[in-house]
């Protein structure tokens, strides 16, 4: 069944080999992920490590804020399974390695002006503002010409926007303690102590306007129209070919 739902609802963009080559990654900026090295950037586990089965199913049933890849959770949660088991055996690092455990998270202290406060000092303590500048808009001193693993351009994040994983605390925290794999985002377990990882986490979701910015408009909307053109939303992708190079943003 996870390939049929594949092949459905994600070779389009990932390529039916997993390789990151469908064709309606041209319409997009953020390019659809390979998945043969087996590099994921969600994941609840430490730096380095596998995600867990419920990372990926995270990842589907969520999306990615302001990319393509756009929540999927109005399919069956069984197909929804399925298709994780089945993006596993793209990559050889599931048959021999096990995902480490997740990074345990602490419960929220409450939210208060002071904690939102020492955010920003530790913001600048720990330096985030080197790539996502002084004021969160992705424009710090180190944001040129930076490169992710899979060879494409990547920008710090403009901390002003919906984030990817989603614009929570929860979730600012889990992307900082984990770091994203295959980007320049590094993990911060270990190098700040819980309370000024929650005041960091509390003062980045203050940044958050979300709004979607034009670009991130784009991709989500070239990712809404690429599922409902295709497959298992109502077929008859082929025939549409030229309108979508007509969109192509790159
Ligand atoms: C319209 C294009 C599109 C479709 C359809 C699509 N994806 Fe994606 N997917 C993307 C893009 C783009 C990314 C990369 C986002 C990024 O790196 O920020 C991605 C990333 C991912 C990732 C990697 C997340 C990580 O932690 O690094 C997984 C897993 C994934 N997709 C699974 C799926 C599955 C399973 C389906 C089908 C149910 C699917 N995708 C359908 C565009 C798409
Ligand atoms: C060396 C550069 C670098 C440093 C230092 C850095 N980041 Fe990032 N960060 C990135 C890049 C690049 C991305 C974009 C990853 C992507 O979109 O795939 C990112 C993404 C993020 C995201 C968005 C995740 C999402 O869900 O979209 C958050 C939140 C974040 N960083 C917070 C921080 C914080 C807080 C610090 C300091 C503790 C920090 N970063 C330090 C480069 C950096």
């Amino acid at each position: 069944m996870g390939r049929l739902v594949f092949e459905r609802n994600c070779a389009i963009c990932h390529g039916a080999l997993g390789d990151g080559r469908g064709m309606a990654g041209m319409m997009v900026r953020t390019k659809p992920r390979d998945f043969h090295p087996g590099i994921f950037k969600f994941r609840s586990t430490p730096t380095g490590s596998l995600p867990t089965d419920d990372d990926l199913f995270q990842t589907v049933s969520r999306g990615l804020r302001g990319t393509g890849m756009i929540a999927q959770d109005d399919l069956p949660e069984s197909e929804r399974r399925a298709v994780v088991l089945y993006v596993k055996t793209f990559s050889e690092r599931f048959r021999s390695e096990k995902p480490q455990s997740p990074i345990v998270i602490p419960e929220a202290p409450p939210r208060t002006p002071e904690l939102v406060s020492k955010g920003r000092e530790t913001y600048q303590k720990a330096e985030c503002f080197k790539c996502h500048g002084v004021g969160g808009r992705g424009d710090g001193p180190s944001a040129e010409s930076m490169k992710d693993t899979w060879g494409y351009p990547i920008q710090p994040t403009d901390l002003s926007r919906p984030l990817k994983r989603g614009s929570t605390p929860e979730a600012i925290y889990r992307t900082i303690v984990t770091g994203l794999d295959g980007t320049p985002m590094p993990s911060y377990e270990g190098a700040l102590r819980d309370e000024e990882l929650w005041a960091l986490a509390f003062y980045v979701a203050s940044l958050n306007t979300g709004i979607l910015s034009e670009r991130q408009r784009r991709e989500e909307a070239a990712g809404q129209m690429v599922l409902r053109m295709h497959g298992g939303r109502g077929g008859g992708m082929m025939p549409r070919m030229p309108m979508m190079r007509d969109m192509c943003m790159m």
